[in-house]
């Protein structure tokens, strides 16, 4: 449990409602989980479903484990402690964009069953939709695949406490979504998703409208 440092903070409520924010982009913020092993296919699954979303008129936004290690988590290493923390940080980040009504993606190993649940409790408590998606992929695929060499590193000892080879990964018991990654193409699983959030109505099952020309850049 992080300690609490912070004091004599008062919560300052804004004017915007979550009611107003939905009439404007047409669907609520919610948070779509994405777990499993290193190269069981996470980062790639929630590209192509950022995609998917935003072609349907959705606002949807990436947050990567790797990505995100390299400002917001580049003080936190692969301890159980630091992992929970890089843990922690994502769902507090995940519960600022379903309050900005924008559906985040996020595609963090997140090894630790309890993790997880901290960070779908958070959103349940506000009764936002939390959608934890298995990246099921046995490790001798993810490790056939490897595409940073990472697991023939941790093979050779050079990286420590790699999940799966000398750290552990506890599979979710009841996730929403689980898709063996290994069986299904990209664009299987992505039909998978959508077809899920619509029979859900977490999105419309028509695409909303989306603006085809762009602002053109100031100079
Ligand atoms: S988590 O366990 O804390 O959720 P996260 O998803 O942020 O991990 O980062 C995992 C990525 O960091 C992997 O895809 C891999 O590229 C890299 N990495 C570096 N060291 C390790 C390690 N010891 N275990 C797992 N991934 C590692």
């Amino acid at each position: 449990m992080i300690e609490r440092k912070a004091t004599n903070i008062v919560w300052h409520a804004g004017r915007i409602t979550r009611a107003r924010r939905e009439g404007l982009s047409g669907h609520r913020g919610f948070t779509i989980w994405f777990t499993g092993l290193s190269a069981s296919g996470k980062s790639t699954l929630a590209v192509a479903m950022e995609e998917a979303l935003f072609e349907h008129g959705c606002h949807a936004y990436v947050l990567d484990g790797d990505n995100v290690r390299h400002g917001l988590n580049n003080n936190l290493g692969f301890s159980p402690e630091d992992r929970t923390e890089n843990i922690r940080r994502i769902a507090e980040v995940a519960k600022l964009f379903r309050d900005a009504g924008v559906i985040s993606l996020t595609a963090f190993i997140s090894p630790y069953r309890s993790d997880r649940d901290s960070a779908r409790k958070l959103a349940e408590a506000e009764h936002d939709a939390f959608i934890e998606i298995f990246v099921d992929c046995p490790i001798n695929v993810c490790e056939q695949r490897d595409p940073k060499g990472m697991y023939q590193k941790a093979r050779a000892g050079i990286i420590k406490d790699f999940t799966g080879i000398s750290a552990p990964y506890e599979p979710p018991e009841k996730p929403e979504i689980h898709l063996r990654t290994d069986q299904l193409t990209v664009d299987r699983c992505v039909c998978v998703i959508m077809d899920h959030l619509k029979q859900h109505n977490y999105i419309p099952c028509a695409p909303n409208r989306i603006q085809t020309t762009y602002y053109a850049a100031a100079p």
